[in-house]
């Protein structure tokens, strides 16, 4: 089975052929194959602005789609008519991007009559690991990324139960700032790693939201304030006291997601603990997560990060178990994993 997954929720336009072996990975057997991952980072476009705009994501998307598709293709030796089925990301996200991407699926679907999958960004993340580790169902899932922070149990393609959120920022928008404030440029996540590398962790006491309190939600504006308050009275050019801040910025954001995810097991026990989403791509904050006492498994590093390949793989979870969808499909700028969950906190 041979799935392309289009990707352009956000400022990646990314697109990807994947295939799978025989069997339905219900137990947990391997895994599918990358057969072309391009990804297009408009980062370069946004920069001169310090965020992403919408209006210049989606014409970018619109821009360059149909030249990754070629390109995809190509790489993967394959035609459109090869395919067993055309994915895109059908929210959440920025909805110009979000309707290029899935246009751009359903035409391809309906010219040459394929299955079309609408795929959840967020499980996208949520599924990504199992294209690369065989991981049964089900797992406890931190899905930690720019835009979301949250505890899920999966229980495969459409099965999620939400244990916690973030009631204010996510992990990696946090990230992004304490770049941001530090002059170390973006994507923000990478270089907070990088800087905290030669960095004392235990220089700066900031605080560690919902730390050793009941439940398993999460809090980062607080902390965020934190950052910005010691940046203001940090001396200028000292790179010492940058990385010092790096590290015990990275170290609270360590002991949160310790403390949320040792919470999250001791309410609903699982064997298997999946980190997934950017800031999974934190070889720091892995390490940290690996002292919970369970199996802890990971996506690759370039899988973590928004990429087609991740898309294409959950297409072909849903394609398995015949979770086919209509070209009427409307693009969602919200789409909460958990339908469990209430209208208006965050998806
Ligand atoms: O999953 P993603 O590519 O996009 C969203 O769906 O949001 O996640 C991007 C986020 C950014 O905030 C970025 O700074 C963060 O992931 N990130 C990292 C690392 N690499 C990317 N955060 C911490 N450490 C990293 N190495
Ligand atoms: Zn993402």
């Amino acid at each position: 089975m041979r799935v392309m997954g289009i990707e352009t929720s956000c400022d990646e336009t990314a697109v990807a052929v994947v295939e799978a072996p025989p069997g339905d990975g219900s137990l947990g057997e391997p895994v599918g194959r990358i057969l072309a991952n391009v990804v297009y980072s408009q980062i370069a476009e946004h920069r001169r602005f310090g965020g992403v705009v919408p209006e210049i994501a989606a014409r970018a998307h619109l821009e360059r789609i149909d030249g990754l598709v070629t390109e995809a293709l190509a790489e993967a030796g394959l035609e459109l008519a090869d395919l067993d089925g055309i994915a895109a990301t059908g929210g959440p996200g920025l909805i110009g991007g979000v309707m290029v991407g899935v246009m751009t699926a359903k035409a391809i679907a309906f010219a040459h009559d394929k299955p079309f999958l609408a795929v959840n960004h967020l499980e996208g993340h949520a599924l990504s690991v199992r294209l690369t580790e065989p991981v049964a169902f089900p797992y406890l899932l931190l899905l930690v990324s720019g835009g979301h922070c949250q505890l899920l149990t999966v229980r495969g393609p459409g099965d999620f139960t939400r244990l916690g959120t973030t009631i204010d920022d996510a992990v990696g928008e946090c990230f992004d700032k304490t770049a941001k404030l530090l002059g170390l440029g973006s994507p923000g996540g990478p270089a907070v790693e990088q800087a905290a590398k030669g960095g004392d962790d235990r220089r700066f006491a900031l605080p560690r939201p919902m730390w050793r309190k009941p439940g398993c939600d999460f809090s980062f504006s607080g902390l965020k304030t934190a950052v910005r308050q010691t940046v203001e009275k940090l001396p200028k050019d000292d790179a010492q006291a940058v990385a010092d801040l790096c590290a015990s910025f990275q170290r609270t954001v360590g002991d949160v997601l310790i403390d949320r995810c040792g919470n999250a097991l001791a309410t609903a026990p699982h064997d298997t603990l999946v980190v997934a989403g950017g800031v999974a791509a934190n070889i720091y904050l892995r390490g940290r997560l690996e002292t919970l006492g369970v199996r802890l498994v990971a996506p690759p590093i370039r899988l973590c990060t928004d990429n087609g390949a991740m898309i294409a793989w959950a297409g072909i979870e849903r394609l398995r178990l015949g979770m086919v969808d209509d070209l009427d499909f409307a693009p969602r700028p919200r789409w909460p994993l958990d339908p469990g969950v209430r209208m208006g906190q965050q998806p």
